[in-house]
């Protein structure tokens, strides 16, 4: 199946000569949901915007459902929805005007019965005929995403949806991303929230310093790059790591409880065996013991730093 987002060898120059996108290359497939990772500053937004035709590419191509976004604009930017990162909010219009508005700017003609539907799914039925600056900050984001979606876009571009935005609308946010996404909707959000990603996403990209470092199923990301970690609750205190145990990754806690080994969760784990045998010749005995995943935090907070 052609991926419905397309972008191959872009690059962007701002006009003060600064490269914020080197060589992209990247596929997003229908319907998933596509976490794009980074700090700020790695190119995120700009990458965004030139999907959506906001910034000029300065090379390269990218496809919307298809369709080249320059030679083909119009019919690229309609089957886009996009919730941008800043709120611009500040208008006399009701809720219901600006997301039938938003509608009719794509050429799409009136379906109240879908505008009634995206009010409701995102709770801002009862606001309907309020005039938008008088909602709170929640609200207002409410509404950035029943305009983006008032003309029913295939793909949705969430530009860190839930940034500075309250637990409870996060959690809707979620909810919702995860019911478009049931309703075949494709979906890239960018983020700088690991736990986002982590919660949210199908497949990762992380960017850095406007490359794309890494592409993965996030499942696979998290078993590749994951370390395993192996806690052992000692009987007795130790004041000093035995020799014997120093050939492996082995540390001890500093009240001497408590001995922790680091092991990659792909390799076999002979270590695992390895250790315990040499605690059970030394006459080490253990109360309990745990074994912990690394979370995505760590492994792109090992990413970034490589
Ligand atoms: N209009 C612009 N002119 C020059 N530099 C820009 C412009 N917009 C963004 N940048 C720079 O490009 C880099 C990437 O920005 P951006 O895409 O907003 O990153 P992100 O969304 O990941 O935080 C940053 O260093 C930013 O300062
Ligand atoms: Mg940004």
């Amino acid at each position: 199946m052609q991926p419905d987002i397309s972008v191959k060898h872009l690059s962007k120059v701002y006009g003060d000569g600064f490269q914020a996108l080197k060589d992209i290359n990247l596929e997003i497939r229908r319907g998933e949901i596509f976490a794009l990772l980074g700090p700020n500053g790695a190119g995120k937004t700009t990458l965004i915007s030139i999907i959506c035709g906001i910034v000029n590419a300065s090379a390269g191509e990218v496809t919307a459902a298809g369709y080249d976004i320059v030679k083909d604009y119009r019919k690229a930017r309609e089957t886009i929805g996009l919730v941008p990162q800043e709120l611009n909010t500040d208008s006399f219009e009701t809720v219901w005007n600006a997301v039938s508005f938003s509608r009719g700017l794509f050429g799409k003609p009136p379906k109240p019965a879908h505008i009634e539907k995206v009010l409701k799914d995102l709770s801002l039925w009862d606001k309907r005929n309020n005039r938008i600056m008088s909602l709170s900050g929640g609200m207002k984001r409410r509404l950035m995403i029943a305009k983006a979606l008032s003309h029913e876009p295939q793909i949705l571009f969430l530009d860190e949806p839930t940034a500075g935005v309250d637990v409870e609308l996060r959690r809707d946010m979620w909810e919702m991303v995860r019911k478009l996404r049931e309703h075949g909707v494709t979906i890239i959000l960018t983020t700088h929230y690991i736990e986002e990603a982590e919660e949210m996403a199908d497949r990762i990209g992380v960017i850095r310093d406007g490359e794309i470092i890494l592409v993965e199923d996030k499942a696979q990301l998290m078993t590749k790059l994951g370390k395993k970690e192996l806690r052992l609750q000692l009987q007795q205190k130790l004041d000093k790591m035995p020799g014997e145990l120093t050939l492996e990754p082995v540390e001890l806690s500093e009240d001497g409880y408590e001995l922790i080994y680091t092991f990659d969760s792909q390799q076999e784990q002979a270590g695992v065996a390895r250790l315990l045998r040499t605690l059970g010749d030394l006459g080490i005995e253990y109360r309990d013991l745990q074994t912990r995943e690394s979370s995505l935090e760590e492994i792109f907070v090992g990413l970034v730093h490589e």
